[in-house]
C-alpha cells in the first residue's frame, strides 16, 4: 500500500487587531445585514506595517513547526505562496527561511498565482514526497497575504490578513490528501489582479465571482471523474458531491462559499440529466450548505479573505471544530487563483487529527486579538508601508512573534523575539 502523503501539522497567525463588521456597515451607511449575512462577515483583521506578509508567514511556520513535533532538520522544502510579497526578486520564503534560522540543505522559494499559490506549493510539496525526491523529508508551505482594495471601495468589506503555515509529510496527523485525483481549470481573465507598484487590488467584483463559479464547475468535474475511477466515490445513487463528508472553499467572503456549494450541485444534477429547478434546488443546497460547508467558514468570518491562505484557514476552522467526529472521512478542496486558475482536491481527515488540531491553539489566538474603532482602522490603512522602527505594542502577548521595523541600506529589517 502507498504511504499516506498530507497535511500533518498547522499554524496560524493574524494580525493582534480587528474591526467589527457592523460598525464598519454603519460607518458607510450600508444596512449592516448587508455585510453579516449578504457577505457573511462578523468581523475583518487589520494588520498594520509591522505585521507584514513576513511577519505573518514567519510566526505561522514557527507555530506549524512547534505544533509538528517534527525536528527542524528534516526539512527539505520551504514554499511560501503570496500574492502580496515584499521584494521584486527575494522571495518571503527567503526571509522566513532566515528569521526561523532553518537548515542550509534545503530548496526555498514562492509560490504566485494570485490566491491559489499556497495550493501550488502544496501540490508541488505533495508531489515531492510522492516522487520519492523527498527521501524522507518534509516540507513547510506557508500561505500568508494581506488583502487590501482600499477604504470605501465595495471590496472593502472583503479585506483581511493572516498567514496558514503547513507541514507536508508522509503519515500525516491532519490531513492524508488523495494524491493524484484533482481537477484544475484556467482561463486569462482580468478579474482581480494588482499592477506592479499597488498596495491595492484591481477588481470586477461581480465577473469575479462569475469566474469563480465557472472555474469550480470545471475544476469540481474533473475531480469527479479521477474520484470515480479510482473508487473513492460511488457512479451512482445520489449526488457525487454528497459522498464528500464536507466541503472547504476558498473563501473571499464566507457567502461565496455557499455560490460555490449550490453550483457544484447543480454540476451533479445537470450532468446527471436532472433539471436545474432554481427553487426547489436552492432550498436543498441551503440544507447541505448548513451541513456539508457552514463548519468551515467560523474562523474566516472571524478574519476576512487572507487570499493564498483562506481555503486552508476554513479547513483550520473545520478540523477544530469538528475534527473528533471526521476521521476517516473525506473532504473536499477548492482553491481559487484570480486570473484565473484553480483546483478541486480531496482528503481524509487522519485518526490524530482533533489532537494535533488543539496543538494549534486557534480559539487562544483569535481570544488575544484588540477591538479597534473605525477612526483607528482607517488611521492604519493609511499609514505608508515602510514602517518607521516602532516599539512592540505594550499588549503585544505572544513572546514569539516578528516584526517589520523599517528599511535599512534598501534591505528589509525584521525583529523577532
Ligand atoms: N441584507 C442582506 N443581504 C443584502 C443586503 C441586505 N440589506 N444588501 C445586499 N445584500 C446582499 C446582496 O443581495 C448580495 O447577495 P447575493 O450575491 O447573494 O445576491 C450581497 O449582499 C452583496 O451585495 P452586492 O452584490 O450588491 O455587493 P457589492 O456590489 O457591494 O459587491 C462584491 C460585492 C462584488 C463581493 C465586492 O465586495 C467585491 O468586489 N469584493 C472583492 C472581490 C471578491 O471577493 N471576489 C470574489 C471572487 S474572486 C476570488 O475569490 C479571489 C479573491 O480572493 C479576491
Amino acid at each position: 500500500m502507498q504511504a499516506q502523503i498530507g497535511i500533518h501539522a498547522l499554524g496560524l497567525a493574524i494580525p493582534r487587531r480587528y474591526v467589527d463588521m457592523e460598525a464598519l456597515a454603519r460607518a458607510r451607511g450600508v444596512e449592516p445585514a448587508k455585510y453579516t449575512q449578504g457577505l457573511g462577515a462578523r468581523e475583518m483583521a487589520v494588520a498594520e506595517p509591522g505585521e507584514d506578509t513576513v511577519a505573518l508567514a514567519a510566526l505561522a511556520a514557527r507555530r506549524a513547526l512547534a505544533a509538528s513535533g517534527i525536528d527542524r532538520e528534516r526539512l527539505g522544502l520551504l514554499i511560501v505562496g503570496t500574492e502580496t510579497g515584499v521584494d521584486h526578486s527575494k522571495p518571503v520564503a527567503s526571509f522566513v527561511h532566515g528569521l526561523l534560522g532553518l537548515p542550509q540543505a534545503m530548496r526555498v522559494y514562492d509560490t504566485q498565482h494570485a490566491c491559489y499559490g499556497g495550493t501550488a506549493g502544496v501540490m508541488a510539496a505533495v508531489e515531492w514526497i510522492a516522487s520519492g525526491a523527498a527521501d524522507g523529508r518534509v516540507a513547510l508551505v506557508i500561505c500568508a497575504d494581506i488583502a487590501r482594495y482600499g477604504l470605501r471601495t465595495p471590496g472593502e468589506p472583503t479585506q483581511g490578513a493572516g498567514a496558514v503555515a503547513l507541514v507536508i509529510a508522509n503519515d500525516p496527523a491532519l490531513l492524508a490528501i488523495d494524491v493524484g485525483v484533482s481537477g484544475a481549470a484556467s482561463s486569462h481573465v482580468h478579474d482581480f489582479w494588482r499592477p506592479l507598484g499597488r498596495r491595492e487590488a484591481q477588481v470586477d467584483g461581480h465577473y469575479s465571482v462569475q469566474c469563480y463559479l465557472d472555474a469550480v464547475s470545471t475544476a469540481y468535474r474533473g475531480w469527479r471523474r479521477r474520484a470515480i475511477d479510482r473508487g473513492l466515490i460511488a457512479a451512482t445513487g445520489g449526488l457525487a458531491s454528497e459522498r464528500l463528508a464536507r466541503l472547504c472553499y476558498h473563501v473571499p467572503f464566507c457567502r461565496m462559499a455557499r455560490k460555490a456549494h449550490v453550483q457544484v450541485r447543480r454540476c451533479d444534477l445537470e450532468d446527471a440529466g436532472a433539471p436545474w429547478e432554481a427553487e426547489v434546488e436552492d432550498a436543498a443546497a441551503l440544507v447541505a450548505h448548513g451541513v456539508q460547508v457552514e463548519p468551515s467558514l467560523g474562523l474566516c468570518a472571524r478574519i476576512g479573505n487572507i487570499y493564498t491562505g483562506s481555503l486552508y484557514l476554513g479547513l483550520a476552522g473545520l478540523l477544530d471544530a469538528q475534527a473528533g467526529s471526521l476521521v476517516g472521512q473525506r473532504i473536499g478542496l477548492f482553491s481559487y487563483g484570480s486570473g484565473c486558475t484553480s483546483e478541486f482536491f480531496s482528503g481524509v481527515v487522519a485518526p490524530d487529527a482533533a489532537a494535533q488540531i488543539a496543538a494549534a491553539n486557534i480559539a487562544e489566538i483569535l481570544a488575544a486579538r484588540e477591538r479597534i474603532t473605525i477612526p483607528e482602522y482607517e488611521r492604519i490603512m493609511v499609514l505608508p508601508p515602510t514602517a518607521p522602527l516602532v516599539p512592540w505594542p505594550s499588549n503585544a502577548s505572544d513572546a514569539g512573534d516578528f516584526r517589520f521595523v523599517g528599511v535599512s541600506n534598501h534591505q528589509r529589517q525584521y525583529a523577532g523575539r
